[in-house]
């Protein structure tokens, strides 16, 4: 199939390498001068496993190209994918100016039949006015465009295989042609009959769940999974505070709820909080549309609130030791959100690390990716080549992110380096009683 895919962000270029790796002739459109020419020139603008070897092969063979041009990407296209950017506004609302704006230059630029799905993360009825502006700005006539709401269940750091193996699909459509056409366009995902570029042929994966409802109930699909998920952190990081003040070990309580198949253990880990660019934001964007229409989602507003607390509670538990923050020096592990990612954006890690400056402390850090992006907001904090020459000379240490090659580290080379061997693992990384063993005046989360 022809699809134009317009926003090359992490769902738009994610999306449109893996359409293209199913076998479908894929358009990317940014309006972002510098970060089409970088694509063109084969270099990714993010770090996601596996998507610069997607985008390679796919442009080579000709299914994958990128243009600044819409009216070109529209012109090739049935069906063209909104993936544009919807942040926050300082209430807290989705900024949907970019999704308005693309919906009426479609509405303006397409001369024949268009299917117009919305991907990027949006508000409920959205939908609705994505309809009511490519008919105004289309002509006034009714058959020419079709919406569906498909929203995506990607995770940073994971999302080509998210979304060549996702655990469903969920179309959300106004009319039995929108239907057939997306049914036609995840076939090959569906029914396990592509060429994974992980796998191989996963044919015998069985038929992945088609989740076919109305737009408005799509759209919540989106809002209410990712509050959903973020509700399952604050309600673990709940227990966390609680397991302190008893003396119980959060990971103990984890894994006894998550063997009941209804609650699941994926999402119970404790740490220093959600952070990111989808749940933060999709919380509070959740919250507004619901008040918008007359309801008041309290419960996800306490959910928010905890997830506040944790980086004002571990700072709480750095100054219960060192009494005194001010020209310590702390080192911190983890800047990215979560690992396997360069984002850092809403990232606990770089809340955690503000408070650190607030209070006069000298912060050294590293990351083994996410450095690059965080030089540029935060001049002042000490860079480090590695794990080690972060622990060199520090009174405390603090995991800010579980990035898997912290776990491999020389631990007692590190509690040697340290001028003061106290380690607070913001993501219980480690074993406490080994911690203890080898030295380390350890504080978990909830353990
Ligand atoms: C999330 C969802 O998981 C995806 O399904 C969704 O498509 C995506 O948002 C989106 O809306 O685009 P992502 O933000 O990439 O994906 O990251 P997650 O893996 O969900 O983690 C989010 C945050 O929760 C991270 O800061 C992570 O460290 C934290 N987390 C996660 C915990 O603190 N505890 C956990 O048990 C799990």
């Amino acid at each position: 199939m022809e699809i134009c895919i317009v926003g090359t962000g992490y769902v738009g270029l994610v999306t449109g390498a893996c359409l293209a790796e199913i076998g479908h002739r894929v358009v990317c459109v940014d309006d972002d001068l510098e970060k089409i020419a970088t694509l063109k020139q084969g270099r990714m603008p993010i770090f996601e496993p596996g998507l610069d070897n997607l985008v390679t092969r796919n442009r080579r063979e000709g299914r994958l190209s990128f243009t600044t041009d819409l009216k070109e990407g529209i012109e090739a296209a049935t069906v063209i994918f909104i993936c544009v950017g919807t942040p926050p506004l300082e209430d807290g609302d989705a900024d949907l100016s970019a999704v308005e704006q693309v919906a009426r230059q479609i509405g303006e630029l397409s001369s024949a039949y268009k299917l117009v799905v919305e991907k990027s993360t949006v508000p409920v009825q959205t939908g609705m006015w994505i309809e009511k502006t490519l008919k105004v700005y289309g002509g006034g006539k009714d058959d020419r465009f079709d919406v569906a709401s498909n929203p995506e269940f990607l995770r940073e750091g994971s999302a080509v295989e998210d979304f060549l193996h996702p655990d469903r699909i969920v179309v959300g459509v106004g009319h039995p042609r929108a239907e057939r056409l997306l049914r036609d366009l995840y076939e090959p995902i569906v029914s396990g009959d592509f060429t994974c570029p992980t796998h191989g042929v996963c044919r015998e994966a069985g038929p992945i769940p088609f989740v076919v409802t109305d737009i408005k109930s799509a759209e919540l699909i989106k809002h209410a999974s990712n509050s959903f998920l973020a509700m399952k952190i604050s309600f673990i990081n709940s227990v966390a505070d609680l397991c302190e003040l008893v003396g119980a070990d959060v990971e103990r309580v984890a894994e006894g709820m998550g063997l009941d198949r209804r609650i699941g253990r994926a999402f119970l880990n404790a740490g220093l909080g959600f952070g990111g660019f989808c749940f933060p934001k999709d919380l509070q964007a959740f919250v507004k549309i619901a008040e918008k229409c007359g309801y008041d989602f309290g419960l996800l507003r306490e959910v928010d609130r905890i997830n506040e607390l944790r980086i004002v509670q571990a700072i709480k538990k750095l100054k219960d030791h060192l009494w005194i923050l001010k020209e310590k020096v702390i080192g911190v592990w983890g800047l990215a959100f979560k690992p396997d990612t360069d984002d850092v954006r809403y990232s606990p890690a770089l809340a955690l690390i503000h408070r650190l400056l607030a209070e006069g402390v000298a912060v050294k850090a590293y990351d083994p990716k996410a450095m690059e992006r965080v030089r540029q907001q935060l001049p002042s904090l000490l860079y480090c080549q590695d794990p080690y020459e972060v622990a060199s000379g520090a009174d405390a240490l603090v995991v800010a992110t579980e990035w898997k090659e912290f776990g491999d580290l020389d631990l007692p080379r590190v509690r040697t380096l340290m001028r003061r061997p106290l380690m607070l693992d913001g993501r219980n990384l480690f074993d406490p009683l080994k911690m203890k063993a080898m030295g380390f005046e350890y504080l978990g989360m909830g353990r």
